[in-house]
């Protein structure tokens, strides 16, 4: 094993959802399938090791959408997997997302007795993800799909969840997303920021060397433990209209009402940075994907004048400034993409339609990647010297967000809560010629 130190990533054996750039903009869909025979479970999994592409093709499989599919721990007992090879996992995957309830904040209305099914309950074993251009071709393809696995008996898909991302890729509170990523060493994705060196290969996929200059733990056996990686899928429910209202009543006026919520995110709501933009919007920065992720932290905004430490995107990476640990060991590759319509422009009240974003991390370390931002940095301030103030944006709510300004800060109290948890799951992504493999697994 681990017998590809320093060797280029092999393309042809990842599936394309680990390191392929979506098309933009894209309609995306997510559905998780039961599994109630191993037989049929191996199946299921023959049939789409012909259908998920590797990373390396240039045409998908399936007209001009992509599929990729992973795994649950549970999924992985349903088609027959031994325990040897089960317990060889990542721990935190090992014990499902509902077990971590605690350490990644999921308590109050995001504990799992609260998430919509199947989530925390039996039966997400399978977790199939098509992207493509617009919702017809996705649909096309959706339907091919439920056609190859209808014959199936003991296979069931159970759930389903439509994303869209518009060209600007906004999310439900009216930012920009999906605008910094960490480039990856051999992966041919180009960096968002220039000023950041590119991962190494094996903080991503498994088998390579990672930034401590070892290997993550893999699973056995090698097979499995190869050009594999984990995924981290939660539904977070977004309160709009709150954080609308919550800006409103803290502003002064409209203008102040935007420079607050700049503060509160790191960036404006066009993706211009305040660590390029600090006193005002420039929507032609935002736009522009060789400008706008190209800064640091450190040298000329220490105290966080321009871009408060507590903002989202600056807990969430705070690239080179001064923080209690190592962000680069913490970096995460996004795969996010919002869903529900968004509420209509300067709407206050809830209309009580569900939106939110459907989140989505793949790496070799979920535990050191997705759990310790989640948990230590978005859940708490210990790492910036705040105190428990956690992310203004995400966090559970009920606490404080401070600006840094002269002569004296703005202090926030007692922010509400803006994102709620309704369910998720950790899965892992297996290889091609693992699928392959799993899909001849004797019984
Ligand atoms: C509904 C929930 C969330 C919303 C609305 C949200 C929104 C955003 C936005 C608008 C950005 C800036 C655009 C960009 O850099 O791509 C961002 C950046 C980021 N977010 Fe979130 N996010 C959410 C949840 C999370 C969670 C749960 C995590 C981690 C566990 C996370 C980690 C990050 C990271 C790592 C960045 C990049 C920061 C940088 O490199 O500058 N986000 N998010």
């Amino acid at each position: 094993m681990n017998d590809v130190a320093g060797a280029a990533l092999e393309l042809d054996d990842i599936q394309s959802g680990v390191l392929r750039p979506r098309p933009s903009p894209f309609a995306a869909t997510y559905v998780i399938v039961r599994i109630d025979e191993a037989a049929a479970g191996r199946e299921l999994l023959r049939r789409l090791a012909s259908v998920v592409t590797p990373a390396s093709a240039t045409q998908s499989a399936i007209g001009d959408a992509w599929a990729s599919v992973a795994l649950t721990c549970e999924g992985f007992k349903a088609i027959g997997l031994p325990e040897t090879s089960l317990k060889s996992f990542a721990w935190e995957f090992q014990q499902g997302m509902a077990a971590r309830a605690q350490a990644l904040g999921d308590t109050g209305e995001s504990a799992p007795e609260h998430w919509e099914p199947p989530f925390g309950r039996d039966g997400v074993h399978l977790v199939l993800t098509g992207v493509a251009p617009d919702a017809d071709q996705l649909e096309a393809a959706v339907a091919r799909g439920r056609a190859a696995i209808a014959d199936i008996d003991g296979v069931t898909p159970i759930w389903r969840q439509e994303c869209h991302a518009s060209p600007d890729e906004t999310e439900p509170f009216g930012y920009r997303d999906g605008i910094s990523h960490p480039a990856i060493e051999g992966s041919g994705a180009p960096a968002s920021n220039p000023l950041e060196p590119p991962l190494k290969a094996g903080e991503l996929v498994l088998g390579y060397l990672d930034e401590l200059g070892g290997f993550a733990p893999v699973p056995t056996p090698d097979v499995l433990g190869r050009n594999g990686s984990y995924v981290v899928f939660r539904k977070l429910h977004q309160r709009v209209a709150a954080f609308r209202q919550y800006l409103r009543a803290n502003a002064s006026g409209p203008e102040d009402e935007e420079l607050l919520a700049a503060k509160i995110m790191g960036r404006w709501r066009s993706g211009a940075p305040l660590a390029l933009s600090p006193e005002h919007d420039d929507p032609a920065l935002g736009a522009d994907p060789g400008r706008r992720n190209a800064f640091l932290y450190r040298e000329d905004d220490a105290t966080g004048y321009k871009t408060p430490p507590g903002s989202h995107a600056r807990r969430a990476n705070p690239r080179d400034s001064a923080v209690a640990g190592y962000p680069r060991l913490h970096r995460m590759v996004r795969r996010g993409t919002a869903y529900g319509p968004p509420l209509p422009h300067g709407v206050l009240e809830d209309d009580g339609v569900d939106r939110g974003l459907m989140f989505a991390f793949v790496g070799a370390h979920p535990k050191r990647q997705f759990e310790f931002v989640q948990s230590e940095w978005i859940g708490g301030g210990e790492f910036l010297g705040l105190g428990d103030a956690k992310d203004p944006v995400v966090g559970e709510g009920g606490g404080d967000f401070q600006v840094p300004r002269k002569p004296i800060p703005r202090r926030l109290h007692g922010l509400p809560h803006f994102v709620v948890t309704r369910g998720g799951e950790y899965a892992f992504m297996p290889s091609l010629s693992a699928l392959r493999w799993l899909a001849a697994l004797e019984s």
